[in-house]
């Protein structure tokens, strides 16, 4: 996909460009920013960017999931279990044009948090749309469930969205956000 806004973008960049005293390396952004016109190559340089030059001046980064954090603290990374079961679990962010080296694990993170709070309150646990199942294991790895009297329904169509009550429409991330959703038969 081209860059939507690139005439904009060209034209701040003159005007920048001629400023006097403007260092090389800005000079050199300006020049990669001109050559990158697709989403995709912006999003490499982007992962290169985070990697070579803004790693080495935090000390830590999240990156994922769309997700970005610079000297967050992100303990959940570091706790045993929750390292042993996001090893067995598919951290996939979907359709995604970034690296995303940290995956969803933040994503986890939170839900793992939502479910530990949900044990003190009446009721019990419905998953609607389980696909194969991580966010499952990733609950029942790091929640204790077992003593907690609750029952832990799990729900999905095993073939993906039912066409009479989900469509593309329904996304506000138009048809890549639907279809990344939209998982598909389980067979797949
Ligand atoms: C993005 S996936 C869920 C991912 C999953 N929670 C995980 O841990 O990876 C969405 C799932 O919802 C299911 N689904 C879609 N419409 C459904 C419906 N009406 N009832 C039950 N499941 C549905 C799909 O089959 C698909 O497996």
């Amino acid at each position: 996909m081209a860059r939507p806004d690139a005439k904009g973008a060209r034209e701040q960049r003159k005007s920048t460009e001629s400023q006097p005293g403007r260092p090389d390396e800005l000079a050199l952004l300006d020049a990669l920013c001109a050559k990158a016109t697709t989403e995709k190559q912006a999003a490499q340089i982007l992962d290169r960017v985070l990697e070579q030059l803004v790693r080495p001046w935090h000390h830590s980064i999240f990156w994922g999931d769309r997700l970005l954090t610079l000297d967050k603290s992100a303990a959940f990374a570091d706790d045993e279990v929750f390292r042993a079961a996001l090893a067995e679990a598919r951290s996939s962010t979907g359709a995604n044009q970034y690296a995303s080296p940290d995956g969803i694990s933040w994503r986890f993170n939170t839900l793992i948090w939502a479910a530990r709070s949900c044990l003190s309150v009446p009721g019990d646990f419905v998953e609607c749309g389980v696909y194969r199942g991580d966010m499952t294991w990733m609950i029942t790895r790091n929640v204790a469930m077992k003593n907690s009297g609750k029952v832990f329904c799990l729900y999905d169509t095993f073939s993906g969205f039912d066409t009479r009550y989900s469509s593309e429409a329904d996304f506000s991330g138009g048809r890549q956000a639907f279809d990344a959703t939209n998982t598909g038969s389980i067979a797949d």
